[in-house]
């Protein structure tokens, strides 16, 4: 129980003072808003409509939800409402593999599934224990009873200011430490794609992606032989975004000076699209931090991606100068 105590109090403190400390969380525009992060989640969710009518009020949610896990971890730290906040960290938790990593498959390399049962068994210890203490309390004579039941309620009541309190000067300590957004969306996409009529593309590694490949976009679509861009337009380093008939957004890298890649920025852990880095050459998803390596087809260096970006073939025309689409 003390560890369960520790480890979740711990995380969720620190996942809600980190959101405050991310610039971009509540910043409209860049890749790691809150907004696109809900708009996201509610592809293909169970939970899809609540996810989206928050994404409507996505600052406010952002807000919220930052708060809600700072007031979590610190009452679970502190055992202030132990009961209850661990009863709204398992909430949480369901919430989130209902949404954000409802789309991973397997299930276990998502990790809210093991944080829900991780708050399941501590509420069931909390419980267990609190049922025991109330068998083991001697009754008391009702004049004291009276005094004891006082001093309860005063004692719950400073214990929730402290938690108020401190979950406010948490998130606005982390406000102000937060600085400029440090990242800006190269390739676009604050609003992704919409479903396809059936709802969804479906992945090379079975899982289904939000952003369908019918989407409507401002990008240019590049069925096969066709020109996706020409290849001076694209620096040496740089990425520029795309259309893909069946992978629906993606992005094509130029490698070097006669080299290029394409693939799709459907992020393969839950969706979110990915951008483009030009200070270290890496795809990266604004949602949980995956990051790929282009150069190396798009494989996974970080985050919690299971499986590297779907590669769609291009090639060099030098007669043109143009990079297409492989037939
Ligand atoms: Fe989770 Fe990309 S959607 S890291």
């Amino acid at each position: 129980m003390r560890i369960l105590r520790a480890f979740l109090g711990v995380t969720f403190v620190y996942a809600g003072v980190q959101k405050f400390l991310d610039a971009s969380f509540l910043h409209s525009g860049t890749p790691g808003y809150i907004g696109n992060q809900l708009r996201a989640f509610a592809q293909g969710s169970p939970i899809g409509p609540v996810i989206s009518a928050l994404a409507h009020v996505a600052p406010l949610t952002g807000v919220a939800i930052a708060l809600i896990e700072i007031a979590v971890g610190i009452g679970t730290l502190l055992a202030i409402a132990p009961i209850t906040s661990a009863a709204i960290g398992l909430g949480i938790n369901l919430v989130l593999f209902l949404s954000a990593t409802w789309h991973v498959h397997p299930y276990f390399l998502g990790s809210d599934s093991i944080y829900a049962v991780a708050w399941g068994a501590y509420l069931a210890g909390l419980i267990t224990a609190r049922r025991a203490e109330l068998e083991r309390a001697a009754p008391l004579p009702p004049r004291h009873r009276a005094i004891v039941e006082q001093e309860i309620a005063r004692r719950r009541f400073l214990r929730g200011a402290t938690l108020v309190a401190g979950s406010f000067l948490l998130g606005i300590a982390g406000s102000v430490l937060a600085g400029k957004p440090p990242r800006t969306s190269v390739l676009g996409g604050e609003t992704p794609g919409s479903p396809t009529e059936n709802g969804h593309t479906p992945r090379p590694n079975g899982t289904r992606s939000p952003h369908g490949g019918g989407a409507p976009t401002t990008e240019p679509t590049a069925p096969a032989g066709t020109p996706i861009a020409r290849l001076d337009s694209v620096p040496v380093g740089g990425a520029v975004p795309f259309h893909d008939p069946s992978q629906g957004p993606a992005v094509l890298c130029r490698l070097g000076t006669d080299k290029v890649a394409a693939y799709s920025r459907v992020c393969t852990h839950a969706g979110c699209l990915v951008d483009f880095d030009p200070g270290s050459g890496v795809l990266f998803c604004p949602c949980h931090g995956a990051e790929f390596d282009p150069k190396r087809g798009a494989q996974v260096i970080g985050g919690p991606a299971p499986v590297p970006l779907p590669a769609i073939p291009v090639t060099i025309d030098h007669q043109t100068g143009e990079v297409l689409a492989k037939e």
